[in-house]
C-alpha cells in the first residue's frame, strides 16, 4: 500500500465546450479554452515548478516561479495566470526560466528557517520540493536574510497550528477561506517582510471567524499551517479512499495512514460530492473510534438494575437469541422488532431489515428517518414517483434563484453550503424561510434576498402563499405543467391556492411574514432563472410535514423548475446515511426500494431467494412500538446504532417503552443512553474498521472504506450475521460486496451496481440498472418517475401544539457545526471546545420580560416535561421562539418536545413545542436523578476470579 497521489494541475479546469491547440515543449495538446498555461502542461505531464498554485483555486499569480516562455512575447509571463490561445507556442524549460526560477527560490529559502530535519511537514513539503524542481544548489545571500515576524506559535486550534515564521506570504490560506470554504476569515496583514497571516481581526484562530474546516492547511505549501496528528505522529505512509460518517454530504476523505493509525483525514478532490473540501467533522473529528469510552467487550444483564457483566461473543449473541425466540413463543411472532442505523452501511441496515422480516417472521423494522425525512420519502413519492432528492450537488453551480426552507446548511451540511455560497457570490439570488436569522441570511459577501421569519408550523401557510402569487399573477410555466403533468389536477390546484385566504396580506396576520415579502420571494423564485429549493428538517418534522414536502414540490413543478441542472427539490438529509437506511427497506410498510409490502410479486421474490414467507401486513412503527410495549404486547427490540432515548420525542414515553420490554439488545460504539435499558450490549464498529457503502442526500452510493482491524472484532453487518444465525435464519455473506450483490437483485433501482462498479466509476447515484447503467445524476429528465406529476392540494392545518399564558413561547430545535446528532461521537473528540452544552437562544425582549441575563440558568418547560439549561440571549431569534440543540444527554430537551406527529408518516413535530422560560438556580431535580440513574446502570461486575 502506498499514499494515493492526486495529480495537481496548478489551476481548476476551465468549463469551456471549445477546445484550443497548443504546442508545449515541442508537444501539441489540445486543452479547453480558457485553461492556463500551467494546466495545459500539466495535461501532458509537464509540471511546471509552482507555489502560490493550486487547483482548488483561482490562480493569483505572486510567487513568480512558474515563468514560460511564449513565442512572439516579450518577457516570461506567469503560465498560472496566462490563458492559452490557439496556436500558441509555449517553453518551459529554457536556460533563462531556469536562472529566473533559481533567482526566486534563493530569495524563498534565504528567509526561511533551515529547521528542514525535524519539521513535521518534512518529505510533505512543496518549498522543500520546489528547491529541488529547480536545481537549487545555493544561497547566494546566505540564510541570515530578515524573517517573518516570528510571533511563536499559534496552537489555539485544537486540531491544527499556525508558525508564522515558515510562513512564504503565498496567501493559498487566505484564497482557500475565501473562495473554497466562504469564510473570510484570514487576511494578510503587514506589508514587506512583515507580511503575515492574520485571522480575523489579528486574534488566534480559535478566537476568530474560523470554522476549522481545515481548507487553508490543506492548501498551505508549508507547514505553517499544518495538523497537529502529522506533528504528533509523522507524515502518513498509506492512504484509502473512505467516505466520512457524519452528514448526509457523504465527504469523500483519503484517510492517511501510518499503519493501523489515522494520521489525518484528506478531502478527496474526486469525491464528487465535496469536490475536495470538508468541515471540521470529517476532517478532524474521527478521534471518537479510538476514545477510552468505546465498549469493546459484548456485556449482558438479567434486570436493567443490575451491572453489567462481559462475556464472550457467543454468549451474548446466544442470550440474545434464546431470549428473542423466549418472547415470540410467549407473547407471539409480532412482540419483538428491530431498529436499523442510519449511519451503518446499505449492507449492514439491509441485513437488520432482513433479519426482522425473514427470522423474526414480522414487519416490525423502522428506522431513525421516521424522526427526520420520512415525509420527504411520502411526499416526493407523492409528487413525483421517487422518494428522493432530484439533483446532484453540482447542479447548484447552475442555479440563479436558490430557495433555502427549514435548513441551516452552513451548520448542518457545511461542505454543500460552501458550494451555494459561491454560486451566491458569483450572482445568484436568495431566499430563506426559516424563523431563525441564520447565518447565510447575511454572511461575508452574501446577503439574502429575501428573508421571510416565519413563525414555527406556519410552513405550509407560506408555502401555498407563495403558489397563489405565482398563479394569481400568472407566473405558471404552462407549457411545463401541460406537457409534464396531470392537467386537471393542476386546474384543481391553482383554484385553490387562487383562494383569497392563501393571499399574502391574509398569510401574514397567521405567519408573521410581511406580505410585500412572499409576493417578491413569489416572483423571484418563479421568474429568476433556474429556480432550485433546498430543504431540511424544519420542513419535514412539523404535523404537516409531508404537506410542506408536497407544497415544495407544487412549485418547482407549477414553475418548471424540475428536470434540468440548476433546479429541482433538494432535501438534505441529515444523517450520514439516511437516504440509505430508507432505499434499503427500513420501514415496516415497504422492502428495499420503496415497495409495499403488501405487494405478492415483491414479496415473491424476497421468499424465493430467501426461503422464508413474509408478511403482507405492515409492521410497527417505531411509536407504535414503545405503546405496544408500554401495553406490554411489544417485548423485545435489537437497535443496530441508534440512540432512541436520546433523539426520538417524548423521552418520557420513550423510557416506559424500553423499561417495559424483557429483552432490548443494543448494538452501538457506546453505552449510549439508551443502553441503560438494556440487557445484551453487542459492541459495533466505526467507519474507518468496516467495508460497505453509504448513500448521501444526492442518492449517491459511495464506497466506505476498512482502514483498521475492527477494535471490537467484528464488522457490524457480522454481529448481525451472527444473530440471524442464533435465531435459526442463516446468514453466509463472506465480505459485504455479496449484500450489495443480493440488494442489487432484489431492488430495480439498485439493478447495476456493484462494487466493481463502485470501483470503477468512484460513485454512482440511483436508479442505477439498464437503463442508466453510469447512475441518475438528475431525475424526471423527460417526465416523472410516476407518469404525469401530480399537483396535492395543501390545506393549511394549524398544528395542535398552541402557545397560550401557561406557555408562550415556541420553541424549535435544531444542530450546530461541531456537534452530531445526539452527540456520541463528536461529544468525544475535541469539538467540544466550541459546544460543551446545549444552550437555550433567547430574544433579548423575551429575557428581559423574564430577567433572564446572558448564561443564565433557566428552566424549559412545555406541557410533556421540563428541563434546565443555560441561556444565549440573541436576536437570531424572533421574539416569541426560542431555540436549542439536542446534543447533550444531560440536557435531554425530548423530554419538552410533544408526542405531535406528521399525519402521513409519524415523524415527530420537534419544531413547535409551546413552552414556558423562567430564570433557575441549576439543573432539574430528574437531570439530578437522571445522572445517577445512568451512573448505576454503567456498572460493570468485577469478572469473577477462577478458583484455585
Ligand atoms: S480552517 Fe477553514 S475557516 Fe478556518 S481559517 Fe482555515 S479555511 Fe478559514
Ligand atoms: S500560511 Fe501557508 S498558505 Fe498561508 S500564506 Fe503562509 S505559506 Fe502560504
Ligand atoms: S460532516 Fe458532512 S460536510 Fe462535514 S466532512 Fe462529513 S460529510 Fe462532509
Ligand atoms: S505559481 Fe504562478 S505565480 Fe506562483
Amino acid at each position: 500500500m502506498s499514499l494515493i497521489q492526486e495529480i495537481d494541475y496548478g489551476t481548476p479546469a476551465s468549463k469551456s465546450k471549445r477546445t484550443v491547440t497548443v504546442t508545449v515543449d515541442g508537444v501539441k495538446v489540445a486543452v479547453p479554452e480558457g485553461t492556463s498555461i500551467m494546466r495545459a502542461a500539466m495535461e501532458m505531464g509537464t509540471q511546471i515548478p509552482k507555489l502560490c498554485a493550486t487547483d482548488m483555486l483561482d490562480a493569483f499569480g505572486s510567487c513568480r516561479l512558474c515563468l514560460v516562455e511564449i513565442e512572439g512575447r516579450a518577457g516570461t509571463p506567469a503560465s498560472c495566470t496566462t490563458p492559452v490561445a490557439e496556436g500558441m507556442v509555449v517553453r518551459t524549460q529554457t536556460d533563462r526560466l531556469k536562472r529566473l526560477r533559481k533567482g526566486v527560490m534563493e530569495l524563498y529559502i534565504s528567509e526561511h528557517p533551515l529547521d528542514c530535519l525535524t519539521c513535521s511537514a518534512n518529505g510533505d513539503c512543496e518549498l522543500q520540493d520546489m528547491a529541488g524542481a529547480v536545481g537549487l544548489r545555493e544561497v547566494r545571500y546566505g540564510y541570515d536574510g530578515a524573517r517573518h515576524p516570528n510571533p511563536g506559535i499559534d496552537a489555539s486550534n485544537p486540531y491544527f497550528t499556525y508558525e508564522p515564521a515558515k510562513c512564504i506570504v503565498c496567501s493559498r490560506c487566505v484564497r482557500a477561506c475565501e473562495e473554497v470554504q466562504g469564510t473570510f476569515a484570514l487576511t494578510i496583514a503587514g506589508r514587506g517582510f512583515d507580511s503575515v497571516v492574520s485571522p480575523s481581526m489579528e486574534e488566534s484562530f480559535l478566537a476568530s471567524e474560523c470554522v476549522s474546516c481545515g481548507a487553508c492547511v490543506q492548501a498551505c505549501p508549508t507547514a505553517t499551517l499544518n495538523e497537529k496528528s502529522v506533528i504528533e505522529i509523522g507524515t502518513p505512509e498509506h492512504s484509502v479512499v473512505t467516505t466520512c460518517a457524519y452528514c448526509g454530504v457523504g465527504c469523500t476523505f483519503k484517510a492517511e495512514m501510518r499503519g493501523e493509525e489515522v494520521v489525518r483525514m484528506v478531502p478527496y478532490k474526486d469525491g464528487k460530492a465535496n469536490r475536495g473540501h470538508s468541515c471540521v467533522k470529517g476532517r478532524f473529528a474521527w478521534g471518537y473510534a479510538t476514545h477510552k469510552d468505546r465498549m469493546l467487550k459484548p456485556m449482558i444483564r438479567a434486570k436493567i438494575t443490575d451491572p453489567w457483566r462481559e462475556v464472550s461473543w457467543e454468549e451474548a449473541i446466544g442470550y440474545a437469541a434464546s431470549e428473542f425466540k423466549r418472547i415470540q413463543e410467549k407473547y407471539g411472532r409480532s412482540s419483538v422488532g428491530g431498529i436499523t442505523s442510519s449511519r451503518c452501511t446499505n449492507e449492514e441496515t439491509f441485513l437488520v431489515q432482513k433479519l426482522v422480516r425473514a427470522a423474526f417472521g414480522n414487519n416490525n423494522v423502522d428506522t431513525c428517518a421516521r424522526v427526520c425525512h420520512s415525509p420527504t420519502g411520502y411526499g416526493l413519492k407523492t409528487a413525483y414517483g421517487t422518494s428522493a432528492g432530484t439533483q446532484d450537488f453540482d447542479s447548484v453551480e447552475f442555479s440563479d434563484a436558490i430557495m433555502v426552507i427549514g435548513a441551516n446548511p452552513t451548520d448542518g451540511h457545511p461542505v454543500f453550503a460552501s458550494r451555494m455560497k459561491k454560486r451566491l457570490r458569483e450572482g445568484a439570488k436568495l431566499i430563506i424561510l426559516d424563523p431563525r436569522r441564520i447565518d447565510l441570511v447575511r454572511t461575508p459577501h452574501i446577503e439574502a434576498d429575501y428573508h421571510l421569519p416565519l413563525k414555527p408550523g406556519t410552513n405550509v401557510a407560506v408555502v401555498t402563499s407563495l403558489a397563489h402569487v405565482i398563479v394569481t399573477e400568472g407566473l405558471v410555466n404552462e407549457t411545463f405543467v401541460r406537457e409534464r403533468c396531470d392537467w386537471d389536477e393542476f386546474q384543481d390546484w391553482a383554484a385553490f391556492v387562487s383562494d383569497e385566504r392563501h393571499s399574502p396580506e391574509v398569510v401574514e396576520k397567521m405567519s408573521g411574514v410581511p406580505a410585500e415579502l412572499i409576493r417578491g420571494a413569489a416572483r423571484l423564485y418563479a421568474t429568476g432563472g433556474n429556480g432550485a429549493i433546498y430543504y431540511g428538517l424544519g420542513v419535514t418534522e412539523h404535523s404537516q410535514g409531508s404537506t410542506t414536502v408536497m407544497a415544495i414540490a407544487n412549485l418547482a413543478m407549477a414553475t418548471g423548475n424540475i428536470g434540468r441542472e440548476g433546479v429541482g427539490v433538494n432535501p438534505l438529509r441529515g444523517q450520514n446515511n439516511v437516504q440509505g437506511s430508507c432505499d434499503m427497506g427500513s420501514f415496516p410498510h415497504e422492502v428495499s426500494g420503496y415497495r409495499h409490502v403488501s405487494d405478492d410479486a415483491t414479496r415473491a421474490m424476497f421468499e424465493a431467494l430467501w426461503g422464508r414467507p413474509l408478511d403482507a401486513e405492515p409492521g410497527l412503527r417505531i411509536p407504535n412500538m414503545m405503546d405496544a410495549a408500554v401495553d406490554g404486547s411489544f417485548k423485545g427490540l435489537y437497535i443496530q446504532g441508534e440512540d432512541i432515548l436520546q433523539s426520538d420525542p417524548n423521552t418520557q414515553h420513550m423510557a416506559a417503552g424500553l423499561a417495559a420490554m424483557e429483552c432490548v439488545v443494543v448494538q452501538d460504539l457506546f453505552l449510549i443512553e439508551t443502553a441503560n435499558y438494556a440487557h445484551v450490549f453487542l459492541p459495533g464498529s466505526t467507519f474507518l474498521e468496516k467495508n460497505g457503502t453509504f448513500t448521501n442526500a444526492e442518492r449517491r452510493i459511495q464506497m466506505v472504506r476498512k482502514v483498521m482491524t475492527p477494535k471490537n472484532g467484528y464488522e457490524d453487518w457480522e454481529i448481525t450475521e451472527l444473530l440471524s444465525n442464533a435465531l435459526g435464519f442463516p446468514m453466509h455473506y463472506n465480505h459485504p460486496s455479496e449484500i450489495m450483490d443480493e440488494i442489487a437483485r432484489l431492488t430495480p433501482t439498485f439493478a447495476d451496481v456493484s462494487y466493481n462498479k463502485l470501483d470503477e466509476l468512484g460513485s454512482v447515484q440511483w436508479p442505477c440498472n439498464e437503463q442508466a447503467p453510469d447512475g441518475t445524476p438528475i431525475m424526471h429528465i423527460n417526465g416523472f418517475v410516476r407518469g404525469k406529476g401530480k399537483f396535492v392540494i395543501t390545506e393549511y392545518v394549524a398544528t395542535d401544539e398552541k402557545t397560550g399564558p401557561r406557555y408562550p413561547l415556541l420553541l424549535t430545535t435544531g444542530r450546530i457545526l461541531s456537534q452530531y446528532n445526539v452527540g456520541a461521537q463528536t461529544r468525544r473528540t475535541a469539538n467540544v471546545i466550541w459546544h460543551e452544552e446545549d444552550l437555550l437562544e433567547i430574544h433579548p425582549h423575551d429575557a428581559e420580560q423574564r430577567g433572564v441575563r446572558d448564561g443564565d440558568w433557566v428552566n424549559l418547560a412545555s406541557r410533556a416535561g421540563d428541563t434546565t439549561l443555560r441561556a444565549q440571549i440573541t436576536e437570531r431569534v424572533a421574539p416569541g421562539v426560542v431555540y436549542t440543540t439536542f446534543h447533550h444527554p444531560n440536557t435531554q430537551v425530548n423530554v419538552v418536545t410533544t408526542e405531535f406527529s406528521d399525519w402521513a408518516t409519524n415523524c415527530p413535530e420537534y419544531k413547535v413545542t409551546a413552552v414556558q422560560v423562567m430564570p433557575s438556580n441549576g439543573p432539574s431535580e430528574w437531570q439530578e436523578e437522571y445522572e445517577e440513574l445512568s451512573r448505576q446502570s454503567r456498572r460493570i461486575a468485577e469478572p469473577l476470579v477462577a478458583a484455585e
